[in-house]
């Protein structure tokens, strides 16, 4: 049995403690907002936060959610369902391609700023560099977290994929 917060609501759920926070969110719980990629730790598609720190939910035991909050792409939200900033910008910077990568990203731009409201260029860069996209949407998503940041973004920056 475990029990954890999940976007704000408790849950209780029989699930074996070794389960990934991933499989537990998607296949018992039935979110599908957060992806399964590579499995093993690598591309940040699965991406939730525990406690708002982002984590890999692919390789991360629901064990370790015991008695905490997990958060999904599918709790970011505001009450009334109106977007996030993150999740606005990301609408009007158009950045998704194929859209796999994105919830992970937005999870992992969403505790960048959430920790450093302001982030310098090496800051996104070091907060995102787990996050793979193979779709190359890098110039974008740097470009999306600056304007969620009410900052200006470099001239040019996303421009191109
Ligand atoms: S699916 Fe979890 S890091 Fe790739
Ligand atoms: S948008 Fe396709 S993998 Fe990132």
């Amino acid at each position: 049995m475990a029990e954890f917060l999940l976007n704000g609501a408790p849950v209780t759920i029989d699930a074996d403690p070794a389960m990934p926070i991933l499989w537990v969110v998607r296949e018992k719980i039935g979110l599908n907002g957060t992806k399964f990629g590579c499995g093993i730790a690598q591309c940040g598609a699965c991406t939730v936060h525990l406690d708002g720190k982002p984590v890999r939910s692919c390789s991360t035991p629901i064990s370790e959610a015991e008695g905490r909050e997990i958060t999904t792409i599918e709790g970011i939200a505001g009450p009334d369902g109106e977007l996030s900033k993150v999740q606005q910008a990301w609408v009007s910077e158009q950045v998704p391609q194929c859209g796999y990568c994105q919830s992970g990203q937005i999870m992992s731009a969403t505790a960048l700023l959430r920790d450093t409201p302001q982030p310098t260029d090496a800051q996104i860069d070091a907060a995102m560099a787990g996050n793979i996209c193979r779709c190359g949407t890098y110039t974008r998503i740097r470009r999306a977290i600056k304007v969620a940041a009410g900052m200006q973004p470099a001239r040019g920056e996303g421009a191109e994929a």
